[in-house]
């Protein structure tokens, strides 16, 4: 047997026997659906545009440049017309057996609850919903897709804005506090996707203490060393494997 699928082959023993498992995942869940990552190779980060590449997922760059902001939100973050792949998929279906307790996502998009799954906490947002950063009126991204240069609210002229966590913004607490909840009761953690670079998700992995952790990814991380299943290679492809 080569060395992954050995190593799948123990997850799928373990996956068989937990009961509660917690799902934390990031940019590279999506890649096999077509949406980039940020670190990878392909990644959003590593290529060049005029400013630096995170001022682009900045408070200050909505505020100070907004018609840039929003040529980048339209060109490079919305502008996917993108599907659930195996890795949502079959979370979702863990969750319909009774098997996940819940997803942890960094990503936006949207996908796991397009999978059908419900236990869902977006750590940074989801784009698909906009709010008016004057009045608060909810709107749909097509307020933002649909139109040009900076997307105003109808009723008081503010900005419309993705419901997403810019550089410069905080997490919610709340969300936090539930998400750390979640990794504490749960009988499992795989982890998948994710560089591990951005805050909180170092601590919130350790929340996990001794129980068992599975760390799923392409690209290195801080806590491989921690893992007790480590698989370098593409989420999708391994839990269609499962
Ligand atoms: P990153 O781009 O930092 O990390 C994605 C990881 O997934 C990389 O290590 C890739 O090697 C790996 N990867 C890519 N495709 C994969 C696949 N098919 N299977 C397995 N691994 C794959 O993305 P995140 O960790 O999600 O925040 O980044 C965290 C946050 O940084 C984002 O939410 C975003 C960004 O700045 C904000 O915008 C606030
Ligand atoms: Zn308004």
């Amino acid at each position: 047997m080569e060395i992954n699928e050995e190593k799948i082959e123990s997850l799928r023993k373990a996956v068989d026997k937990a009961e509660n498992i917690v799902f934390f995942g990031g940019a590279g869940v999506s890649t096999e659906s077509g949406l980039p990552d940020f670190r990878g190779e392909k990644g959003l980060y590593r290529q060049k545009y005029g400013l630096p590449p995170e001022s682009y997922f900045s408070l200050r760059l909505l505020k100070y440049d907004p018609e840039e902001f929003f040529k980048f939100q339209r060109k490079r973050i919305l502008g996917y017309d993108v599907k659930p792949n195996a890795a949502h998929l079959k979370l979702a279906e863990w969750e319909k057996q009774g098997k996940l307790r819940a997803i942890i996502t960094q990503n936006i998009d949207g996908l796991h609850q397009e999978a059908g799954s419900k236990k869902v906490i977006e750590l940074h947002g989801n784009i698909k919903h906009c709010h008016c950063m004057v009045c608060h009126k909810s709107y749909k991204i097509s307020a933002v897709m649909e139109t040009e240069g900076i997307p105003r609210c109808k009723i008081c002229r503010g900005i419309i804005k993705p419901d997403t966590v810019l550089y410069g913004e905080k997490l919610d607490v709340r969300l936090l506090e539930k998400a750390a909840d979640h990794i504490r009761k749960a009988d499992m953690l795989i982890v998948g996707g994710t560089s591990l670079t951005v805050t909180p998700a170092v601590s919130l992995v350790h929340e996990c203490k001794d129980k068992p952790l599975v760390i799923i990814n392409l690209g290195l991380t801080p806590l491989d060393g921690r893992a007790n299943i480590r698989i370098y290679d593409k989420i999708g492809k391994v839990f269609s494997a499962l």
